[in-house]
């Protein structure tokens, strides 16, 4: 029986539901239709899209990715076609999407996150925003997910703009992740996604320069997924909404350390670059593991107390 039939693995996150936990993570599966030959789209519990920011962005200069002992070290630089151009062209392909599809959004001040979630609000073709906290407030100088008070005026202000769910993507760049949780909490998300990539950078010794144009970068692969996991360990300790955990997911064992730390649902990263048809592996390892433990939702994977 294919895992996806299996209503009992849907999961509500604000008022959408997504029809499966196994979703794929923001910049690493495209638009969606780049991967149609490859997988079924329909057992994606959602897409969650590439940034777009109001501008077009070439982003960072190259080399722009590298790779690491389990991991990848990525300066991309959020390089994306701007808003005028993904509601012309990328709205016509979400619409086509059989799987709910969240835009995430990123931006250099909060009038830039709200403009975008304004207009994308008054079109019917996507689901839910995700909120990308890991970029620079040209205001302050910090990049937004990094301090409560500006996480929680943000998502605030974005709450208001949206009754479509409001997923805050939490930076673990932080000192204490479960403060920054408790902020979008409060300014009104219906969810957190745990985690973005860690800050890392690689240096080539023998040309004494960093091996990314940009210096630094963002790591994300099977390296960081202990990060990601106790992240998301803790925050479900401190925030009652649901958490989307995300980091170095690449086989269904490591979905379920990730659902069994508290994740209601997981978002599929760099593994998607390994392998297209991850999705499909990890959704039907858990509702294996869900039958054999005779679990009927996800809310009843726990950790053994
Ligand atoms: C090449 C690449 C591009 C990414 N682009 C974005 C992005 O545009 N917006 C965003 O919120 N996260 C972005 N991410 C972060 C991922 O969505 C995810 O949070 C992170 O990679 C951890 O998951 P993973 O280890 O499974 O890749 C990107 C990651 C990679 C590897």
């Amino acid at each position: 029986m294919p895992a996806q039939s299996s209503g009992s693995l849907s999961v509500r996150v604000g008022n959408t539901e997504l029809p499966t936990p196994v979703c794929v993570a923001s910049g690493t599966f495209g638009y969606g239709a780049e991967y149609e030959q490859l997988i079924d789209l329909s057992s994606i519990g959602a897409l969650f899209a590439k940034s777009v920011t109001r501008a077009p962005r070439s982003g960072n200069a190259t080399p722009r990715l590298v790779e690491t002992p389990s991991g990848l070290l990525n300066s991309i630089g959020l390089a994306n076609v701007g808003i005028e151009r993904y509601v012309t062209e990328k709205l016509p392909l979400f619409a086509a999407m059989p799987c709910p599809v969240f835009a995430n959004i990123a931006g250099e001040s909060v009038d830039e996150y709200l403009e975008i979630v304004e207009r994308l609000e008054a079109r019917g073709e996507i689901d839910g925003f995700e909120i990308n906290l890991s970029c620079p407030n040209v205001a302050r100088g910090l990049a937004f997910g990094t301090e409560c008070a500006q996480v929680e005026s943000l998502t605030a202000r974005l709450r208001k703009a949206t009754v479509r769910p409001l997923v805050v993507k939490l930076t673990p760049n932080v000192t204490d992740i479960c403060e920054i949780a408790r902020a979008a909490e409060a300014g009104g998300a219906d969810a957190v996604t745990c985690i973005n990539t860690l800050l890392g950078m690689v240096i080539d010794t023998e040309n004494r320069r960093t091996a990314l144009a940009a210096g630094t970068g963002g790591l994300s692969g099977p390296a960081i997924r202990p990060v990601g996991v106790a992240a998301v360990y803790r925050v479900r300790r401190s925030v009652s909404i649901p958490v989307i955990g995300a980091g170095g997911i690449m086989c269904a064992e490591d979905a379920l350390q990730y659902l069994l730390a508290g994740a209601s649902a997981v978002q599929i990263g760099t593994a998607n670059f390994v392998d297209p048809r991850t999705v499909a592996r990890v959704l039907d390892g858990i509702a294996d593991y869900g039958r054999r433990n005779g679990y009927g939702c996800i809310e009843e994977f726990h950790l053994a107390e």
